[in-house]
């Protein structure tokens, strides 16, 4: 067994591809066996419903290098309760949950070779997804499915990696009421590559995304959860229903209770209070926790009083903590860690 030989310090959010996929059938309302395999090009209908009709869920999530040298995923069972949501939705079959953990224990393992090692800061991002394959024209849902996953090693998803980013308040709105803000879905991260392209272009890292009905609510942005803090240490996160229900997110919110002794609000977040804290956090499985020097409101900024060259203290404390938990530094809580 060799590592490959990858710049893994200097890695990028990019894709890499490795040298095996789990790929398993839905056909006759039924999933096949499942199994490894080497190709990764996939044929199907013209026709097909993620084709035609964005047919499609997926889910990511890591396998990291612990400091005792195991490697290890974080939480997946939650993503493989996720999945099922998101299937349902867009009335999908579920994958069964137990066998999601296995095709991603077992696609880890034939890519072991691709997970960066400990301290290099890169990590080996997993997306399992599933997708309609069968032709459907009329607007319907397909008949026959595959899920899939691989493997990719990834950097920082924000360059600069723990440098604080500036985001904007996007004009476009991410999700409805009653829409499917709260799946991971494609079509939610289509609909936003037009206001991410114009959000680059204009300089600033990210979009956040106020609620649909009011534009008067932080909800998230295109890529992360967002968390702040308050001036007296309390760590304060949207609760709304069109959000994705960010795995990091739950988490951290049990590490600064539970190993931070920090006090934790979900709850409604107004545009006009941000100015009022002392630190934002973008967190997620690809942005661990982002810190966010700055918000720009339609040219009026927000300046959070940490700043622009490092993480405020609280939110390095949670980082630390959590990436502490994930890199086995620290004991996690019953049931976090998956060895692989
Ligand atoms: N919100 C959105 C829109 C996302 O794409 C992600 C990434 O998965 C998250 C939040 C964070 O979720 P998690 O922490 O489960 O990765
Ligand atoms: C993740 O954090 O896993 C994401 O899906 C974010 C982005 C790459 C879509």
């Amino acid at each position: 067994m060799a590592k490959k030989d990858i710049d893994w310090h200097n890695l990028g959010f990019g894709y890499v591809k490795t040298d095996k996929r789990y790929v398993s059938n839905f056909k006759d309302s039924a999933w096949d066996d499942g199994a490894l395999i080497s190709d990764d090009t996939i044929t199907i209908s013209e026709c097909a419903g993620v084709l035609q009709y964005a047919q499609t869920v997926f889910e990511g999530l890591k396998a990291y290098t612990t400091e005792d040298g195991h490697v290890v995923c974080f939480r997946p069972d939650l993503n493989a309760e996720r999945l099922e949501q998101s299937a349902k939705r867009l009335e999908m079959p579920a994958f069964p949950q137990d066998r999601f953990v296995d095709a991603v224990v077992q696609t880890v393992k034939a890519n072991i070779d691709y997970v960066p090692p400990y301290g290099s800061g890169a990590t080996l991002y997993i997306r399992p997804y599933m997708f309609g394959t069968n032709a459907v024209i009329g607007v319907k849902p397909a008949d026959e499915y595959q899920f899939r996953v691989f493997t990719t090693p990834v950097g920082p998803y924000f360059k600069g990696g723990a440098k604080p980013i500036t985001i904007r308040v996007s004009d476009f709105d991410r999700a409805a009421p009653h829409g499917t803000g709260h799946i991971k879905a494609g079509l939610n991260y289509a609909m936003s590559l037009h206001a991410i392209v114009d959000a680059h272009n204009q300089g600033f890292a990210e979009n956040v995304y106020l609620d649909a009905a009011t534009r008067t609510k932080i909800e998230e942005t295109g890529g992360a959860n967002i968390l702040f803090i308050t001036k007296d240490n309390k760590v304060v996160t949207p609760k709304s229903n069109s959000i994705l229900p960010s795995i990091t997110r739950r988490s951290l919110l049990i590490v600064a209770k539970e190993y931070l002794g920090l006090e934790v609000e979900e709850r409604e977040v107004y545009l006009d209070e941000v100015k009022d804290f002392a630190e934002c956090g973008l967190c997620g499985t690809a942005a661990v926790i982002s810190p966010v020097g700055k918000i720009n409101d339609h040219g009026k900024e927000i300046c959070f009083p940490s700043g622009m060259e490092e993480m405020g203290p609280i939110t390095k404390k949670l980082y630390e903590t959590l990436t502490g938990i994930q890199m086995g530094r620290i004991e996690a809580p019953k049931g976090w860690i998956k060895v692989i």
